[in-house]
């Protein structure tokens, strides 16, 4: 098993972060190759809870190397505050992660251009705020990208920035039109003096990653993929344009690891006993029920609330046409259903089984965001079950009602149900 990814099949927070760490024993490199502190996952371990966006989950296991890849845009402060926090709860990483110098590098205005565009009005994604697709432009336009490695040459990194500077000052005050006053201005050398002084933290971190990873698998190494995201945020399957700037589906690890395809053995599909998203977007399945409906019930009772943002979750039933889609573009292996235990008390469930478009029954999923609007979810009706079901560690012990709704998704998506997980702790896992 040389190497697993663990990738989230709905819009994100399917509590990949459960997953990974439940894995982590059997591993040796843990490694993030998408996305960036726009990630946000929540691991409880022996009744401590940890929270990361940066880091891939896997650096809370002892043993376990971590690796962040070329393909993820990093913001040097959130790296470091996130190594500071890891080392006051007594998780120790300086000998055990590193940071690929071909990663980009995420600079305030970034933040800035992401903040005037989300709030000019039209054209609003819903993003986090941290700067990650405007990053990801400048990583494609070339111009004005900036990469880790560069960050540790101090008379390149200042010649860059007295470039790219001014150019990002003009940009951001053609987008500001009314907002001239809250127009932040930035200096390149001021610029270039706070970035050298994350440097000089950063540079033990940093390495050329691909090239590690490539070594660990000849040695005969065992690596785990983190998917940042879930796999309808991917730019290019998702539900363009409300996505993500990466490729979170597994087929980003070749270009954000440099790990080739061919040492991809598992695909371990992660996916919600119902559904959520955050941003905009079309959800078909979406509960609008107002403050005493099921998708408040849910919201509350599964602390539907962004980890990164605060912003509370959108709720849905789980749709299984967009699963059984993104099952199959990712090439998952198995699933594993999470967060089965905030269904409890419910007096009946609905899984959404195919789409009408205008009157055609559509049982592909029409990742057009234009389409996918106009879909209405057909429903499948499953009875609930009324047991608090979280101290369960068998499949036989959930109630009949509980099993027949697993095997549902199961057979709706086409694959092997792997793991049910029945609360946020280590402990609260059912291995089927
Ligand atoms: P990720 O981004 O995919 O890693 O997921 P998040 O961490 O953003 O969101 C998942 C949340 O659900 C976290 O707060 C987890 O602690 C929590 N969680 C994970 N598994 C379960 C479960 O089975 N039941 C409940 N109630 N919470 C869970
Ligand atoms: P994890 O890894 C849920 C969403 C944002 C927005 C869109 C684009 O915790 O599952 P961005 O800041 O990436 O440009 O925002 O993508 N989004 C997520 N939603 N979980 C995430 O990560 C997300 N990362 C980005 O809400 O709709
Ligand atoms: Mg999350």
């Amino acid at each position: 098993m040389p190497g697993t990814c663990v990738v989230g099949l709905q819009w994100g927070d399917e509590a990949k972060g459960k997953i990974v760490d439940l894995l982590g024993d059997q591993f040796d490199y843990v490694v993030r190759y998408n996305g960036g502190a726009n990630a946000g996952h929540t691991v409880v371990a022996n009744g401590k809870t940890f929270k990361l966006s940066l880091l891939p989950t896997g650096v809370i296991r002892p043993n376990v190397f971590s690796v962040i890849g070329n393909g993820v845009v990093v913001y040097p402060p959130r790296f470091l505050e996130e190594v500071d926090q890891l080392a006051k709860g007594g998780v120790d990483v300086s000998g055990s992660l590193v940071m690929s110098d071909h990663a980009h590098v995420i600079f305030p205005y970034h933040m800035e251009e992401e903040r005037l565009l989300e709030n000019g009005g039209e054209g609003k994604i819903g993003t986090t705020g941290r700067g990650i697709g405007p990053c990801y432009q400048d990583k494609v336009g070339r111009r004005f990208g900036i990469r880790v490695g560069e960050l540790l040459r101090p008379d390149h990194l200042r010649e860059r920035l007295r470039f790219v500077v001014p150019y990002k000052n003009r940009l951001m005050q053609a987008f500001a039109s009314g907002e001239i006053e809250t127009l932040k201005i930035f200096e390149p050398w001021a610029l270039a003096d706070e970035y050298l002084r994350y440097a000089e933290r950063i540079k033990p971190f940093v390495k050329d990653t691909s090239k590690l990873l490539l070594d660990a698998l000849a040695a005969g190494k065992r690596l785990v993929f983190e998917a940042a995201q879930g796999s309808l945020l991917d730019v290019d399957h998702g539900t363009y344009p409300y996505v993500t700037s990466s490729s979170s589906l597994p087929s980003g690890i070749w270009s954000g690891s440099g790990v080739p395809a061919k040492f991809l053995t598992r695909i371990i599909g992660v996916v919600k006993a119902y559904t959520t998203r955050v941003g905009q977007g079309p959800f078909p399945t979406e509960l609008n029920d107002g403050p005493e409906g099921t998708g408040e019930r849910i919201r509350r009772v599964g602390r539907e609330y962004g980890t990164v943002t605060g912003r509370p979750r959108r709720v849905g039933w789980f749709d299984a046409v967009a699963v059984r889609y993104t099952a199959a573009l990712s090439g998952a292996d198995v699933i594993t259903v999470m967060l089965l235990d905030v269904l409890s008390g419910l007096p009946e469930l609905k899984i959404c089984t195919a789409y009408d478009l205008n009157g055609d029954r559509r049982t592909h999923f029409p990742s057009d965001a234009y389409q996918l609007e106009r879909c209405k979810p057909v429903y499948e009706t499953l009875p609930g079950w009324k047991e608090d079901i979280t101290t369960k560690r068998k499949l036989a012990e959930l109630p009949t009602a509980a099993r027949r709704y697993i095997d549902r998704i199961s057979e709706l998506v086409g694959l092997k149900v792997s793991v049910v997980s029945v609360g946020p702790d280590r402990e609260q896992t059912i291995l089927v």
